[in-house]
């Protein structure tokens, strides 16, 4: 089948197109005929050589992916024909991919095959972050870094959808009214606006933040934060590290986790999929989440899809087709 891998750490233009095998499916695993694969900003990451693939998962990228299963091992849970969106270790982008099936859930009633391929990995992250861990309530405030983005416009809508107030921040006016489309009330332009200030002044703090920032933002969050607040971090888009002065932690009584949730053990990701079957498919089932797709490209024009995400002029997800 065709996949495409990085040829060397390096810049889009190392993503190629090559013939490789389909790997060899175990018992329990299904293999689906790939209709979309998800682009994720740790796949640029893993591109550059900075994020290198867990033992075991194919050397080709793609986190996620919708399609039809085409073999179903005993005790997968599916069935030939199943349609299916799935959350992977790697290899999505190619022609099909192999995968456990309690990774992988039936495509909600009423979101498109392709579409199907933008949920899972945000809606997972989302919810293993903003609801498990950090343990966002009805009534209580959400700040969502990065509003914008194939993560951030999910954590919106789940925020919403779940009984919370949601502030963003995003580089531009145009990436902020995407947002307030989506129920976001607190629009935040971090380039022209000081975040802690408005989130203070328009909430009077956030309960829990969904950080993809770190560095300079970890002081700025803990200050933005209310009493029994928490930070969620899922990545480090400014790469500096970062400095906290423990007090002003302490005076909020706050807590910071941070994961990453292609490193958590499979027995984890697959009680996370479980749980965003039972809490969050019933609602994208009946449209109250769906998946925000900005543009789709050929599963051979990787490179373009890559040099897109990484200018930034995306709003929600990018797909790659087969
Ligand atoms: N830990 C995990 O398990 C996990 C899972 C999935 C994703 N992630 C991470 O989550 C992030 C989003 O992923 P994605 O695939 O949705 O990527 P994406 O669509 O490319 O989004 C990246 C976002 O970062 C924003 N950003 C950069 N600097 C910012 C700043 N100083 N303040 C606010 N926003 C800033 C960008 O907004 P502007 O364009 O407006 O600057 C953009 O919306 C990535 O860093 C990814 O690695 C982590």
């Amino acid at each position: 089948m065709k996949a495409i891998i990085a040829t060397s750490p390096g810049d889009a233009s190392v993503l190629s197109v090559v013939d490789v095998e389909v790997p060899e499916p175990g018992p329990g695993d299904i293999v689906i005929d790939v209709a979309a694969a998800g682009v994720n900003r740790a796949d640029v990451a893993q591109r550059q050589g900075a994020y290198p693939p867990p033992a075991g998962a194919p050397a080709w990228l793609g986190l996620e992916a919708s399609g039809r299963v085409s073999w179903a091992g005993p005790g997968s849970g599916h069935s030939v024909g199943d349609e299916v969106c799935a959350l992977l270790s790697g290899g999505g982008y190619a022609e099909q991919v192999v995968v456990d099936g309690r990774l992988a859930l039936p495509v909600p009633a009423g979101v498109a095959l392709a579409d199907a391929a933008a949920l899972m990995e945000t809606v997972c992250t989302v919810w293993s972050n903003v609801f498990q861990l950090a343990g966002l309530q009805p009534g209580e405030n959400l700040l969502v870094h990065g509003g914008s983005s194939g993560i951030g416009t999910t954590a919106i809508q789940m925020g919403v959808e779940f009984g919370a107030r949601v502030a963003v921040t995003a580089s531009t006016l145009e990436k902020l009214e995407a947002c307030r489309r989506l129920g976001a009330e607190v629009l935040i332009n971090y380039r022209t606006e000081d975040f802690v200030q408005r989130v203070k002044d328009d909430l009077g703090g956030a309960d829990v933040i969904l950080d993809m920032v770190g560095g300079s933002y970890l002081a700025r969050n803990v200050h933005a934060l209310r009493t029994n607040g928490r930070i969620a971090n899922i990545a480090s888009m400014d790469p500096s590290p970062g400095e906290l002065d423990f007090r002003y932690l302490m005076r909020k009584r706050g807590t910071i986790r941070s994961t990453s949730l292609r490193a958590r053990p499979l027995a984890e990701r697959v009680a996370i999929v479980t749980d965003v079957r039972e809490h969050v498919w019933p609602r994208v089932a009946d449209g109250s989440i769906r998946p925000i797709v900005h543009t789709t490209f050929p599963l051979a024009e990787a490179t373009e899809a890559h040099r897109l995400m990484e200018s930034s002029d995306h709003i929600g997800k990018i797909l790659l087709i087969p």
